[in-house]
């Protein structure tokens, strides 16, 4: 047997010994060669199906590139896309730039948390929304705004801001 033909083996024993693991983990690592090379892209997938990045699955990188898991973990934490915080299938980012901070997102910042019952950065426990704080969509004349997904509602109050994640509820409550 060729030297690649018993890595190729190898790797097959490796993924199915760990399939029972994290099904999807392994089907996104099938996907790359065992190359530390594929870190990132292969932590983006991940990201992508859980919307996060399970502990375990940083493990099970790091075995499958042979790479240290602290180095697994820092690319995990370096960029803001990555998350090892489970996110909401909905995320609400709330403008705290200059123009909105001045024009009341403070107040729209705390009335949406207290209505979904979570801090920024939190999500909640039913994962519908993960509560953020940006500096800047870049729409100031909407000034005080917020961005739902890629929606951006502008001129808020805390009551407005409400009666939007409500609609935006009553939606998810009724698929
Ligand atoms: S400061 Fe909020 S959109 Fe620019």
């Amino acid at each position: 047997m060729s030297g690649k033909a018993a890595s190729a083996e190898s790797e097959g024993k490796a993924l199915t010994s760990r399939a029972t693991e994290a099904p999807e983990t392994e089907e996104i690592l099938r996907r790359y060669p065992p190359d530390p090379r594929h870190l990132l892209s292969i932590l983006l997938d991940i990201q992508a199906e859980h919307r996060y990045l399970p502990r375990e699955t940083l493990k099970t990188v790091s075995d499958y590139l042979r790479v240290p898991e602290v180095q697994v973990y820092a690319m995990a934490t370096f960029y803001k896309v990555l998350s090892l915080k489970p996110k909401g299938r909905s995320s609400i980012k709330v403008c705290m730039g200059t123009a909105c901070h001045l024009r009341g997102n403070v107040e729209v910042l705390r009335a949406l948390g207290e209505h979904l019952g979570i801090s920024p950065g939190e999500t909640t426990s039913d994962r519908a929304f993960t509560l953020e704080v940006v500096y800047c969509l870049g729409c100031c004349s909407l000034a005080p705004a917020m961005m739902i997904d890629e929606a951006v509602y502008g001129r808020l109050t805390p009551k407005k801001a409400i009666s939007i994640v409500e609609e935006l509820q009553g939606k998810v409550m009724a698929k």
